[in-house]
């Protein structure tokens, strides 16, 4: 029994649902339906109380957990388990009423009334009091349940409040960051410009959308401020459960939101257990194909998988069919609600769960897809999708704890992000950090090669290739673990628009990339062209020619070879890839963005450099494997729309239980899960 996801194992995958029995209390014949139609299912856990506020404490001090108990008791006697919520994520009205500094002020410095949900201030004592009370009455009488699994920590977290509270504290903040030294801030904050020089920390607002908006450093140091006061609110809630629960070794999580700009997971994350989060691609949208669409899932998987790269994450929350909150709400085509959920395995979950069990009858969520729609029966097509994927975890069940081994990885790091979008200049269109880490990413997968995604606080020596797309903020620091690892015989390739600014979004002197890294890659990058999407370009590389697009940076050499050259333009044979042997590694640079389509070309050839296995896989064909303690479990997806035959395979089909030795043809919308040695 091995398990890194939970405290304890619970041995097999989690295949579960968000359940709101409290909005059913008065309906004895529905919560029985429930259970029945769960186990019909194959559902084994369900998530419970993350909205229950108002039901656990209906009016200030009086609290009634009797029915929570009396669902999980049912639940766990009929074998399923219970991640138990805090009720944080929304606030009963008496509190808002009673107590108004708990309510959210805006960036325009309105307070919000009651009403919708996560619209608490985080720094408010009085909310972080009431927040202790429940979770601490919660934690004593559920946190010993047989049936609790886990913890899920308030629900995904996100915004932020220009209250007074919250600006004291910003203040203290910037304080301790630069040694309450308000010199030492004027100057990373260069407010000389504009006249914004500040004579005391006490001057300082946050970033009022009415307000100061023109100094970079405030407003990446408003978002660190921001993740870090999130750190320090969510320890309050795990501390409190922590030390009422009777059983200390439940572990704790909260669920994550995709690419989720306003926070710095990183910093979030310290002190929960493990990762977990809700995904909602949008499959069968007009503006993509849907193997792109499953390319972007399987790498916001791994982003945050890698958050805790040591061990499997949950997926928290999915939609059985459809959503209610896009533009367009398209229903899950046949087999893509299997497909999603077992890339999803593949790509280091250790559960698949739905937002949400049973469709509400009104609300804001009265038409989101649920597992019982409004028909309440068993006889639809999403809850058959949802049995049948319920018969296909528990085939897989053993993968359960097994873990990734990546040998390349991309650096994606919340604050660069940050720095290149305040930055002016460029296209407002076309800087995509997020996208263009993306597609990086992807074009190793033609290879069958999966990176990881990193901070540049990971450890670089897990791997062979590193790829460091548009590392514009750069730290001193982390100049020198890159020239480490390359120097150590990695191979590593950063991107035009690396190196321009400091930690503060202070531009480096003397030239970009900044300091040790002209050094490190042998250029210096003169000037950068941002391209229209009329504009043409390309690269001349070996006997092939690459697109570019969006951004084009014109180099001079200082002792790098040329890799490829410009094809048009005033800087036409320029160099734009370079390359530069350093110490036993290669240092790669390039200088332009290249098309999605001729970025694998580069790719191959960093993937050829590094020593890293590749796959020759057919096109259409999405891999991911992940590693138990004596073997491996190979996912081959069919993600394209032609049947592919895959060849060269060996090991036992998991779902059939037969033998495979050499070629299997995959339907479209099918895959296939081999287990090996
Ligand atoms: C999530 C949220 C759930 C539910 C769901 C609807 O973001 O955590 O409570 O609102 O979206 O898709």
């Amino acid at each position: 029994m091995r398990s890194y996801a939970l405290g304890h194992s619970i041995n097999k995958l989690v295949h579960g649902c968000d359940y709101n029995p409290d909005q059913w209390l008065d309906r004895p014949d529905i919560l029985s339906k429930d259970i029945e139609y769960m186990k019909e299912a194959g559902i084994n856990e369900a998530t419970l109380g993350v909205f229950s506020w108002a039901a656990y404490e209906p009016v200030e001090g009086e609290y009634h957990f009797e029915w929570l108990i009396e669902i999980m008791d049912r639940l766990y006697e009929n074998g399923i388990s219970t991640i138990l919520a805090t009720p944080s994520g929304a606030r009963p009205v008496w509190m808002d009423h009673k107590y108004p500094e708990v309510m959210r002020v805006d960036g325009m410095g309105h307070r919000n009334r009651h009403g919708f949900r996560h619209n608490h201030c985080l720094s408010s004592e009085v909310f972080r009091d009431k927040v202790r009370t429940i979770d601490t009455k919660l934690a004593k009488i559920a946190g010993g349940h047989p049936g609790l699994i886990a913890w899920h920590i308030s629900n995904e977290f996100g915004g932020e409040c220009f209250c007074d509270l919250c600006k004291e504290k910003f203040r203290e903040y910037l304080r301790k960051r630069y040694h309450n030294d308000i010199n030492e801030l004027n100057h990373e904050w260069w407010s000389y410009f504009w006249s914004a020089q500040y004579n005391d920390f006490s001057d300082i607002e946050p970033p009022y959308i009415n307000g100061q908006n023109a100094l970079m450093g405030l407003k990446i140091d408003w978002r660190r401020f921001t993740s870090a006061n999130y750190a320090d609110y969510i320890s309050v809630e795990i501390d409190a459960i922590r030390e009422a629960s009777p059983n200390k070794d439940v572990p704790v999580t909260t669920n994550l939101m995709q690419r989720f700009y306003d926070i710095d997971y990183r910093e979030l994350v310290k002190k929960i257990d493990f990762i977990s989060w809700d995904s909602y691609p949008a499959f069968h949208n007009d503006h993509e194909r849907y193997e792109d669409t499953m390319m972007e899932s399987a790498f916001d998987h791994t982003l945050l998988r890698c958050l805790k790269k040591d061990r499997p994450f949950f997926l928290m929350e999915s939609a059985p069919g459809h959503v209610n909150w896009m533009n367009y709400n398209k229903l899950k085509r046949p087999g893509v609600h299997e497909q999603f959920s077992c890339q999803t395995v593949a790509s280091g979950s250790d559960s698949i769960q739905y937002f949400q069990w049973r469709c509400s009858r009104g609300g804001a969520e009265q038409f989101h897809g649920a597992v019982v729609d409004h028909s309440g029966t068993d006889d639809t097509r999403v809850f058959r999708d949802v049995a049948h994927l319920g018969e296909i975890l528990s085939k897989l069940s053993e993968i359960e704890g097994s873990v990734k081994r990546n040998e390349a990885a991309v650096i994606f790091e919340w604050d660069n992000w940050w720095s290149i979008d305040v930055s002016g200049g460029f296209s407002r269109e076309t800087k995509k950090y997020d996208i263009t880490c993306l597609n990086h990413w992807k074009s190793l997968m033609p290879f069958g090669v999966e990176a990881d995604v990193i901070s540049v606080n990971d450890n670089f020596e897990d791997y062979k290739l590193i790829i460091a797309p548009m590392l514009f903020l750069i730290r001193p620091e982390t100049i020198e673990k890159l020239k480490g690892f390359v120097e150590n015989g990695g191979i590593l390739l950063a991107t035009y628009m690396t190196g321009y600014v400091n930690e503060n979004s202070l531009c480096y002197e003397g030239g970009f990339p900044g300091d040790g890294l002209k050094d490190l890659f042998g250029i210096i990058n003169e000037e950068i062209d941002t391209l229209y999407p009329s504009d043409k370009n390309g690269i001349r590389m070996e006997n092939e020619t690459l697109k570019v697009k969006d951004y084009a940076e014109l180099i001079k050499l200082i002792d790098a070879d040329v890799i490829g050259t410009y094809t048009d333009d005033f800087y036409k044979d320029m160099p734009v890839i370079t390359c530069k042997k350093y110490g036993k590694g290669k240092a790669y640079y390039q200088a332009a963005r290249i098309e999605n389509e001729d970025m694998v070309k580069l790719s191959g050839k960093l993937l050829a450099e590094s020593g890293i296995k590749i796959r020759e896989l057919p096109s259409g064909i999405e891999y991911h494997a992940r590693y138990g303690d004596d073997c491996i479990y190979e996912f081959y997806f069919n993600i394209g729309e032609e049947a592919v035959e895959v060849s060269r395979l060996n090991g036992i089909d998991m779902l059939t239980g037969k033998a495979v030795d050499d070629s299997v043809t995959i339907l479209p919308g099918k895959f296939i899960v081999l287990k090996s040695k």
